[in-house]
């Protein structure tokens, strides 16, 4: 646990307060979220984001949300309950943490037909709450079964921010990082600035420094360079949905970086839990991709204009990893090889609808 340095989302009497990453480095910033509608902007705004994250967080704003609502009896709650999560899940499409976690509240509202408003309250905050903590307790277990991934001495690449700051506090493929520290094994971190909104070179380089790794930013066309020079070990990365066939989203760039491991002849990993498995999706074809704001893309960081007025802007903020590209993937039950088809289901069979 000691690696857990920062907490980015707990409740606060009654209201949740999260770390503003989009002001992250320049500023430590917490900021208070009373009601359902700041929720679903921090997650919109990514002030709130990675994919086990903004689930923790819609589980938690779903709380504030029925909370609020003037409804009393159980039949208008259910609809209510439905009518909140729709709402949040409109937030991002892509992370399907996001909607598995909604669907485990409207489920726990469905469960407890006829219960008064203060009980199913009770039950709603102590399922949030398990959301969390499981999601603690599967970050910790994939490092341990990543462990033996990482040599004393390795040169390990990643990108975006898959770290505490992403999750619950100590991360998926940051969090196999920290282990191999904690270990004692000596690491360097290449960390891809990953634009546009560089949550490589702003997130995880802050996260990694706390921590006492050494950690290098490099911008993202310098990956291939790297990695042509000998100076990459293994590629870790976190993911926002795994389709059945082992295909997977993660933030854009992945693909590129996967392409060129394979290229390479550098492992490739991919660390995730559970509840980023969608194995209702044949591959990852079917992954809804999020477009984002041309502003993203025509500015650096929203401030300093790099581009024309009016030139055409393509903004996908993930990217899809074909399986074949992929060594292992890591959930909290193990390590996973090809065929991922077989494999995942073998290990993860039927999972609980999203
Ligand atoms: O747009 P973001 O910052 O939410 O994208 C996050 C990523 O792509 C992460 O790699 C992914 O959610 C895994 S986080 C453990």
């Amino acid at each position: 646990m000691k690696n857990i340095f920062v907490n980015p989302i707990f409740w606060e009497g009654d209201h949740i307060c999260i770390i503003d990453q989009t002001k992250l480095p320049v500023e430590l910033v917490y900021e208070g979220c009373r009601d359902i509608s700041s929720v679903w902007r921090a997650v919109k705004k990514l002030k709130v984001r990675g994919a086990p994250l903004i689930g923790i967080a819609a589980a938690m704003g779903f709380v504030l949300g029925l909370r609020r609502s003037k409804v009393k009896t159980w039949p208008g709650l259910l609809q209510e309950a439905r009518k909140i999560s729709r709402y949040l899940a409109s937030a991002r499409p892509t992370a399907v943490n996001l909607f598995w976690a909604l669907g485990r509240m409207v489920r726990v509202v469905e469960a407890h037909e006829g219960e008064d408003k203060k009980r199913l309250l009770l039950f709603l905050k102590k399922e949030a709450d398990a959301i969390l903590s499981e999601d603690i307790r599967m970050c910790f277990q994939m490092s341990r079964h990543a462990a033996c991934l990482v040599k004393n001495g390795d040169s390990l690449l990643t990108v975006c921010n898959a770290g505490g700051l992403a999750t619950s506090g100590y991360g998926t493929a940051l969090g196999v990082f920290y282990r191999a520290h904690e270990e004692g094994k000596s690491i360097k971190v290449y960390a891809c600035e990953t634009r546009p909104l560089l949550q490589g070179a702003r997130l995880t380089t802050w996260e990694l420094l706390h921590n006492k790794i050494d950690v290098t930013l490099i911008c993202d066309n310098m990956a291939a360079d790297l990695m042509r020079l000998g100076r990459i070990d293994a590629v870790f990365v976190g993911a926002d949905r795994i389709a059945a066939n082992g295909d997977f989203a993660n933030k854009i760039g992945t693909y590129s970086l996967a392409v060129l491991a394979y290229y390479h002849k550098i492992p490739f990993y991919c660390v995730a839990p559970s509840s980023t498995l969608d194995l209702s999706l044949g591959s990852g074809k079917e992954i809804p991709i999020e477009q984002r704001d041309p502003l993203e893309v025509t500015s650096f960081y929203f401030k300093k204009p790099i581009a024309p007025t009016g030139v055409h802007v393509f903004n996908p903020a993930f990217d899809i990893t074909p399986a074949s590209f992929i060594s292992a993937i890591i959930t909290e039950k193990g390590l996973i090889r090809k065929p991922f088809g077989r494999n995942l289901r073998r290990l993860h069979g039927r999972l609980s609808q999203k």
